[in-house]
């Protein structure tokens, strides 16, 4: 079978994994695992579905802002149905809200998301759409203005793990263990019947994350007493990449929409996003690094997440030499890049979730800030690799970076769409020859 049958072939897979896990108005990311709406893997499966159905697309985000709260803060799941197969369920996050959401947020990529959605297709009912997304979106970026910020630095914080979506990176291994693994909910690993246990965070992370999870539910979700007061508290290069990414695509939505007013707010998040993360540059590790705000240490490691600078527009100047110094050192290790965490550290794990394997989600972003940046020869080594890894392994949550196994839930909402969207097309746009 030729190649271009092959893609067209995997084009379909892509489409009927994406129909299967619609759940009516929002997708899970794959059934068993994740059966409810999770927030970066809805926004970013939009840009899949929107390859064939504009309207189903716009449709996913704006069920997921259903979840929004009160406050502007955009919940990491949204329960629209009972499924008590996932833990931890409803009941341990104890959130008033309808429908039932969790407590704390996820990478903000909508914004990105909404403005593709427009460019695909403009017309008075889409800009309607994307105005309306736009009022709702700001008071969330806002939220995380307010309530997730690194005072010295300008960067933003997270107060769990879960909210980097990036759960048990190694990064977050030594603020982890200064919380206290004994006072959350007993844990049920629900998630070990769908996925080997060498492939999943440990016990002892489980245990501190729902200790967390205690934390919030404790002080009613109270989001100062949580931005300011949590046990763990993080500055993330890869949150701050990703929301200063996401206020250049609101403040260029507001421009267009002529949302004027709310212009200068976006600007001044942008200016100060911008210093917040060249605040975590450290000249020693030759990267953007994660800092510890109980501590003040500095995690020196190389992630993905480094990369992000690129898709945040930092793509220039020596900081950004060192960055691809990085990355290539990092591509001469592994056979399918990006791998989630540094193949020369003693903490890689390639098949433990985000300790080492290689997600095709983070994969696009990277590649279309290097593209942009004006590194075509990068950005297409890392499609080449994801197509690879697809034709290879199926629609799979993760690979492994060194060998291309498939790892964690099958048939996944975001990898099929990041094929449909990027990785199973040519620089033309068009299916590989
Ligand atoms: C999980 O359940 O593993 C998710 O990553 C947390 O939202």
């Amino acid at each position: 079978m030729n190649t271009r049958r092959q893609d067209q072939d995997l084009d379909s897979v892509a489409r009927a994994i994406l129909a299967g896990n619609d759940r009516g108005g929002f997708t899970i990311p794959t059934a068993g695992l994740y059966p409810f709406q999770w927030n970066w893997d809805s926004a970013l499966t939009a840009l899949g579905i929107a390859t064939y159905d504009l309207d189903r697309a716009w449709r996913e985000i704006e069920t997921l802002f259903l979840g929004q709260w009160d406050d502007g803060m955009v919940p990491h799941i949204v329960f629209h149905l009972e499924d008590p197969g996932y833990f931890p369920g409803p009941e341990h996050w104890g959130v008033d809200h309808r429908p039932r959401t969790s407590g704390y947020s996820q990478p903000p990529v909508v914004a990105s998301v909404v403005r593709r959605l427009l460019e695909r297709g403009a017309n008075a009912a889409a800009e309607a759409r994307a105005g309306a997304l736009v009022a709702r979106i700001d008071r969330w970026h806002e939220w995380f203005f307010r309530y997730r910020r690194d005072p010295a630095t300008g960067a933003v914080t997270i107060a769990h793990p879960w909210e980097s979506g990036r759960d048990n990176l190694p990064d977050w291994d030594a603020p982890m263990a200064a919380v206290d693994s004994s006072v959350g909910d007993p844990v049920r690993r629900n998630d070990l019947e769908h996925v080997e246990a060498a492939q999943r965070p440990s016990q002892d992370d489980y245990a501190r994350y729902m200790a967390l999870v205690g934390f919030g539910r404790d002080r009613n979700w109270e989001p100062s007493a949580i931005g300011a007061e949590s046990p763990f508290r993080v500055s993330d290069p890869g949150m701050t990449a990703i929301l200063l990414r996401a206020e250049r695509d609101l403040l260029e939505l507001a421009d267009r929409l002529a949302l004027t007013d709310r212009i200068p707010a976006i600007r001044s998040r942008v200016g100060s996003l911008e210093r917040g993360l060249e605040g975590l540059w450290s000249e020693e590790a030759g990267a953007y690094c994660s800092r510890d705000l109980r501590t003040g240490k500095v995690a020196g490691e190389v992630n993905s997440a480094t990369f992000l600078a690129f898709y945040a527009g930092l793509g220039e100047g020596p900081r950004a030499d060192r960055l691809r110094h990085h990355f290539d050192r990092i591509a001469d290790r592994v056979r399918f890049t990006v791998p989630s965490y540094d193949p020369a550290e003693a903490r890689f794990e390639p098949r433990r979730y985000w300790r080492g394997p290689t997600w095709i989600v983070i994969n696009r972003l990277i590649a279309m800030g290097l593209e942009e940046s004006g590194d075509g020869q990068r950005s297409e080594r890392i499609r080449r690799d994801s197509a690879a890894l697809i034709g290879k392994a199926g629609f799979r949550e993760y690979y492994d970076p060194l060998t291309g196994d498939g790892c964690g839930g099958d048939s996944f909402s975001w990898t099929a769409a990041m094929w449909l969207d990027w990785a199973g097309r040519g620089s033309d746009g068009a299916p590989d020859d």
